[in-house]
């Protein structure tokens, strides 16, 4: 007989190899071998065969059955590939293609200035401190031994806010006075911020950044402040800095300076570039704010944070720091 044994395996046969799907040929599986599958079925006649013929058709059954678990296992294989490669292919990356990357952040040339210039006090031994941006003229001026008509205010124009009452510190020399007010001698502190002036120009910009020095404390002298900011600029442009030490005046110190660094300018000559103006601090200044005079004495700086940055990195033009020019800026990441 060509019997159904012999149909249902090449007809299964052709069906598993027809079969394009994993699902697919997991139901061809169940409906073949299964519980309820049709060759499980077959084996169901056994029971109405004569023993020999039970035994004959039990082997081939079972054989049957392996040779179809054997096609379906075979087929599975062969889709799973497939599939593999499929999967492969269309979500294959070029990792060769430059990365959409995280745009690195960095600190702007006048952070790092300040963050280095203050890294360095610290270690001298100068606590920082600040104060605030909007100040008085008690603070900003009359303290410092600059009176109401005095020429050096106009020197120092800025914007006035609250019809006058209040401004917008020129200097960072009222954070000294805020500083004496709160505590008696030894003082040694640095304060950085921002200041406001009306000036524009290559070297000057109408907002810019100073850091303060302060050092108040029994028997301190121009010797003390010549040797620290000559110690300070060696360490902040690593080098031996030949530094211009000129009298200047300002009236809340005597006697007073101006420091003054080598420049060098795009056409290959320099010219000296005031960094800072320093000096004594005046005993108007140290009376004013209940600190006794006759005891102690004390050197004050006020530096230029965008002239520093300028001489460490090359730059000739001030103003180039606050344009925002991502070209100008990145260099310094
Ligand atoms: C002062 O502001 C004094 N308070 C400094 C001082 C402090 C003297 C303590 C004595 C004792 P001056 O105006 O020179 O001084 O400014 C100090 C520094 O700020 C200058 O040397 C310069 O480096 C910088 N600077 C001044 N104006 C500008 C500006 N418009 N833009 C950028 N930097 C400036
Ligand atoms: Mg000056």
């Amino acid at each position: 007989m060509t019997d159904q044994l012999e149909e249902l395996v090449q007809q299964a046969q052709v069906d598993i190899a027809a079969c394009g799907e994993g699902r697919a040929l997991e139901a061809l599986r169940v409906d073949l071998l299964g519980k309820k599958g049709r060759v499980t079925d077959l084996l169901k006649q056994l029971g109405g065969m004569a023993p020999d013929e039970r035994k004959a058709y039990g082997e081939r059954v079972n054989r049957a059955k392996e040779t179809l678990a054997a096609a379906l296992e075979a087929r599975g294989l062969a889709l799973a590939s497939a599939e593999l490669e499929a999967r492969l292919a269309s979500e294959r990356i070029d990792v060769t293609l430059p990365g959409r990357g995280e745009a690195g952040g960095g600190l702007h040339p006048i952070t790092r200035t300040i963050n280095r210039v203050a890294e360095i006090f610290g270690e001298m031994g100068f606590e920082m401190v600040e104060g605030p941006e909007i100040e008085d003229d008690f603070h900003n001026f009359g303290a410092l031994n600059i009176p109401d008509a005095h020429p050096a205010r106009a020197m120092a124009d800025t914007f006035y806010v609250l019809n006058g009452a209040r401004l917008l510190r020129t200097h960072t020399s009222p954070v000294q006075i805020r500083a004496m007010q709160k505590r008696q001698p030894p003082i040694r502190i640095i304060c950085p911020g921002r200041v406001y002036r009306v000036d524009s120009d290559r070297t000057h910009s109408p907002m810019f950044h100073q850091m303060e020095g302060l050092y108040v404390a029994e028997k301190v002298s121009l010797a003390d402040l010549k040797y620290d900011i000559q110690n300070f600029l060696s360490r902040f442009f690593e080098r031996d800095v030949e530094a211009l030490f000129r009298p200047s005046y300002f009236p809340f110190v005597e006697p007073g300076a101006d420091v003054h660094i080598k420049w060098t300018l795009p056409d290959g000559g320099w010219r000296w570039l005031e960094v800072l103006g320093c000096g004594v601090v005046h005993p108007k200044v140290l009376e004013a704010v209940g600190i006794d005079s006759e005891k102690y004495s004390g050197y004050a700086f006020g530096m230029g944070m965008e002239r520093m940055a300028m001489l460490r990195y090359g730059v000739d033009d001030l103003r180039l720091f606050f344009n925002n020019d991502l070209r100008f800026l990145e260099q310094f990441r």
